[in-house]
């Protein structure tokens, strides 16, 4: 058995786990029929493992990746998730029972580094529990995770984070992307903005905060290309801004013209696909004045709007675990062989087998 981990996986972390788990907790006993998930996320930042069933979230731990200065470093990140892997895992196992049916973990997008450290850790996990692999499309879990912890049944979906800024909907077996950033996820724009406005990563929620007490609006580059948006201009001009311009007068104005953005294409992919609900997905889905935005159009419209919780909106097990759980009650299996993860895993490449 042992043999075999190393061959797979060629890392001793997957044997630390997997030896852990034998000495602790690995009886080999199904308590019931209920389908129960055991989801782990590492693509960036943050490492968590939930275990969800059809109901609710049963238990999830997490461990945060806090870069010492600059923004995340991906072998940094990657060294803070092996380090903290085998922990999370034990912890979310004792809270949530052993007698999972799967092991769902995100196969991409993400840092190269991180998503194989992870995955490493979920095959060890899955070979020792003998239950399947599910290899998930981690843009679709934010997406399916908002589905579930709201009313909303087949939105269009505004989904933005660090890395991603994507207008997806559900249309022939696929989520289809209808709009996208065309260099870097609104996320990251906001903060590499904020680092050079020497605040500390991530910069997000800090320049909400500080757009609150602006008195004016500076006119940004605003970049709208057909269905897709960009933002490194508007940043690099936020920062040239700063040189003549408050603090909190370039935040608000960088958040009201990368959002108008943002709003614009969502309405328009509401447009053409006739939807009749908006879903906000991602970390940077947390930020109010975002909310507000989107709640006006959708109200114009005569549409729902909906936010999920904020636990649900930035990386967490559970959407993994879900979204897994998902896939595994359509039958859907990854096989030890197809388990390589994928960087550019891009959510129109997963067939939805679970719809
Ligand atoms: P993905 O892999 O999906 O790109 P991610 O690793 O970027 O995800 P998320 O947790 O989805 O992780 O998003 C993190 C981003 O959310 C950071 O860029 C952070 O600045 C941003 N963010 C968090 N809260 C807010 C906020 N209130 N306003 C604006 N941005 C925010
Ligand atoms: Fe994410």
């Amino acid at each position: 058995m042992s043999l075999l981990y190393v061959k797979i996986t060629e890392k001793p972390l997957a044997l630390k786990i997997c030896d852990t788990y034998f000495r602790n907790y690995c009886h080999g006993v199904r308590e019931n029929h209920m389908s129960k998930i055991l989801g782990l996320e590492g693509t960036a930042w943050n490492l968590s493992a939930a275990i969800v069933d059809e109901n609710e979230v049963i238990a999830e731990t997490t461990a945060t990746y806090k870069p010492a200065t600059g923004g995340i470093h991906p072998r940094e990140a990657a060294q803070h998730h092996a380090n903290n892997v085998s922990d999370v895992v034990m912890k979310t196992l004792e809270k949530g029972g052993r007698n999972v049916n799967a092991v769902a973990f995100s196969q991409g997008p993400g840092l190269g580094p991180c998503l194989r450290t992870v995955a490493t850790a979920a095959r060890a996990l899955a070979l020792t529990l003998d239950v399947p692999l599910i290899g998930v499309n981690h843009c679709i879990a934010h997406v399916e995770v908002g589905i579930w912890r709201t009313a909303a049944r087949d939105p269009v979906t505004l989904y933005v984070s660090g890395a991603n800024s994507q207008v997806l909907a559900y249309r022939k077996g696929r989520y289809r992307v209808f709009g996208e950033t065309l260099d870097i996820g609104i996320g990251n724009a906001l903060d590499k903005f904020g680092r050079f406005a020497g605040l500390a990563h991530p910069g997000g929620p800090k320049v909400e905060e500080l757009a609150k007490k602006a008195a004016r609006y500076i006119p940004l580059p605003y970049t709208v290309k057909g269905m897709d948006f960009s933002f490194s201009g508007l940043t690099t001009a936020a920062q040239e801004s700063l040189k003549k311009n408050d603090l909190p007068d370039v935040c608000h104005s960088f958040q009201e013209t990368a959002f108008a953005m943002l709003v614009e294409v969502t309405e328009r992919a509401v447009a053409h696909t006739e939807k009749k609900e908006v879903l906000l997905a991602g970390g940077v889905g947390a930020n109010t004045r975002l909310q507000e935005m989107l709640r006006i159009m959708c109200e114009d419209r005569g549409i729902r709007f909906y936010v999920p919780e904020k636990r649900f909106m930035g990386d967490n097990g559970a959407m993994i675990a879900y979204l897994g759980l998902l896939m595994y009650r359509a039958g859907y299996r990854t096989a030890l062989s197809d388990s390589r993860v994928n960087p550019n895993y891009r959510p129109d490449d997963a067939e939805v087998v679970w719809r």
